[in-house]
């Protein structure tokens, strides 16, 4: 949500800013902008409504051939004011001196924004974030480290920031507070940028910056401080991946791209975790905790959007496998329940990015009530990594495409582990973790048999690409891959689309059902598929059309339904691992048939660092 780059060096700012604005323009998409100096004095600063590609228009060939050996840059997801050009990124303040891109939301800007215009100071756009211009305005005695310390304390909210003064030439400053920033230490130049695929191509050796630090670089090099003013030593990390896995590779999508790739990430998410011969796995992160883990039994799933629907997946497969109680919330509502935790309850929260602000503040709601934390994360580092207790990574690699795919189907194979693991520590049978590993590892082979219906699944969409709603049905395991269906139909092809558990679909939604509504009804042959065969009928007998997806060799289903999707047969419980693959397929091509931008879909962001 908003990407942020910074750049300081001997070689031009530009070409970096702009090739990380568009590495990170998945995170907002909405405007963007670029202030690039050199020498204390502005060569240019452009701003631009719409995509990076507008901004690069914009700025043409004649701005591409200017110099500059430090600039700021932003690409925005409009939270205060429209995204029109005055409210994009970078603001200044009355002189234009102060120049700065910010991440978050300050929300106490109103107040501050009163003060300083009682005391004269001029605002030029709606956003919340010029007041930090201003007010570093208002305190500046000749040092921006030291009005910055002073102005972040009367910031309530959060941001990540970076940010310049014409009056000091060389210094680059960043501030973090609840929104990512990584600083890339490259030869001779340093970049600064919301998450690490704007800075991969450039260096390896990062630091991810934590809240209530500063980072100041100049002709001197980096010194990082806290907000009394003390040198903080950190860590640099090494970053474990290369540019070319942000690249499509030949995919004209980087969510087809992505949904190709699962075969790999499955095998991914379970190299070396897996021992067969004992039924058991072995998860490196949480190796130190086996005995806390012996205790708990309670879970409390807190994840958004894709991984929240992996999450309800979990939930029927560590209650029936593992036997311990799962609740799982919306991230953004965790805070607002009277959770009853009782000393032996875990928060387990499931995210791709590791930033999303509202499964962030859950672990934090979480710590404060004793609970232990776990994080299922993809991005190494990322701060729902960090503030966990601990936590298992999905070792995906980068996911671009704004709409989740390979790492609903990766949270989904982490939870599994984690229900063999807290299974065997209880009443899991040696057989029966035998049999869960043994078709977890069978995975990435029938994934690669369900990406063969690619082109049955276009021709199917191209039936349906001109519906205006849509319903997915399914139950038990196949109940969270109908709500994450109906979730990619919605957010790629702006069709609407509600998932329901088949059986509640009679108590209210079925009023909805005409020939114009068609269904699509997740309906494997296990132990609910007679269930669903009823719900199917119901269906049927009001005029609605179905689309199938059922197992292999299940021909009989035909008779009820329109079109039919197969899958290979699997353990009940790993079926979401599979159904949901021909689901992204069909979200995909119902979004490009209707011309839409399938990897940055309209008014979404991919990281949410906003709550
Ligand atoms: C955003 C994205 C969704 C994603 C959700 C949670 O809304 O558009 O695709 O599922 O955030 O993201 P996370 O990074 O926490 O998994």
């Amino acid at each position: 949500m908003c990407g942020i780059v910074g750049y300081i060096g001997k070689n031009n700012a530009l070409p970096i800013l702009v090739d990380g604005l568009r590495r990170l323009e998945y995170r907002g998409y909405d405007s963007s902008g670029i202030a690039l100096m050199t020498g204390g004095r502005v060569v240019f600063s452009v701003k631009s409504v719409g995509r990076i590609k507008d901004l690069e228009d914009k700025l043409g060939q004649a701005g591409m051939n200017q110099f500059g050996n430090l600039g700021i840059a932003h690409t925005r997801w409009a939270t205060h004011g429209k995204p029109t050009e005055a409210n994009a990124h970078p603001h200044t303040d009355c002189k234009n001196k102060i120049w700065l891109a910010h991440n978050g939301i300050i929300e106490n800007y109103k107040e501050l924004k009163n003060r300083l215009m009682a005391d004269g100071h001029k605002f030029r756009s709606e956003t919340d974030t010029e007041v930090i211009a201003h007010l570093i305005e208002d305190l500046y005695q000749g040092d921006l480290t030291e009005t910055l310390v002073k102005v972040l304390p009367m910031l309530k909210g959060t941001y990540g920031l970076v940010l310049y003064h014409t009056d000091e030439p060389d210094k680059l400053l960043a501030a973090r507070c609840g929104s990512p920033l990584v600083v890339g230490l490259a030869e001779n130049q340093t970049i600064i940028a919301s998450d690490v695929s704007a800075i991969v191509s450039h260096t390896r050796q990062i630091i991810y910056l934590d809240d209530g630090e500063v980072a100041e670089i100049n002709g001197s090099g980096l010194k990082i401080i806290n907000l009394n003013n003390q040198e903080i030593n950190k860590k640099i990390d090494k970053i474990d991946w290369d540019i070319g896995e942000c690249e499509k590779k030949g995919y004209p999508h980087f969510m087809l791209k992505e949904i190709f790739e699962q075969p790999e990430t499955i095998k991914d998410s379970l190299r070396g975790r897996t021992i067969l011969e004992q039924g058991k796995v072995k998860l490196g992160g949480l190796e130190v905790l086996l005995n806390e883990l012996r205790r708990i039994d309670k879970i409390n799933i807190a994840a958004c959007g894709t991984a929240r629907n992996a999450g309800l997946a979990g939930e029927y497969m560590l209650e029936e496998y593992a036997g311990v109680s799962t609740e799982v919330d919306y991230a953004s509502e965790f805070r607002y329940r009277k959770q009853v935790f009782n000393g032996r309850t875990a928060v387990i929260a499931i995210s791709q990015s590791g930033e999303t602000a509202d499964t962030l503040a859950a672990v934090r709601e979480g710590k404060e009530k004793g609970a232990l934390t776990l994080g299922i994360v993809n991005a190494v580092g990322s701060t729902i990594a960090r503030e966990t207790d601990a936590g298992v990574y999905n070792h995906i690699g980068p996911e671009i495409s704004v709409a989740s795919t390979k790492a609903f189907t990766s949270q989904v194979t982490i939870l599994t582990l984690l229900t063999i693991l807290l299974g065997r520590q209880r009443r899991m049978s040696l057989v029966t973790g035998q049999r869960i590993i043994k078709e977890l590892l069978a995975l990435p082979e029938k994934i690669k048999k369900v990406l063969e219906s690619n082109g049955q699944i276009k021709n199917i969409a191209k039936k349906y690409y001109k519906a205006e709603h849509f319903a997915y049905l399914g139950r038990k395991y196949n109940q969270p891959v109908a709500f994450e269906g109906a979730l990619k139909l919605k957010e790629l092809s702006y069709i609407h689309a509600e998932g329901f558990a088949s059986g509640e679909m009679k108590h209210g939604a079925i009023a909805l059902i005409d020939e114009k509504f068609p269904c699509l009804f997740i309906a494997p042959v296990d132990s609910v598929y007679e269930k669903n065969l009823s719900n199917m009928q119901e269906i049927k007998s009001r005029g609605g059309r179905i689309i199938a997806l059922t197992t292999e060799g299940n021909e009989t289903i035909a008779d009820l339904a329109d079109d039919v999707i197969y899958i290979p047969k699997t353990l009940e419980m790993l079926t979401p691992i599979l159904s949901v693959i021909p689901l992204q397929l069909f979200a995909y091509h119902m979004a490009v048939l209707n011309g839409r931008d399938v990897d940055k879909p309209r008014n979404l962001a991919k990281s949410v660092t906003v709550e």
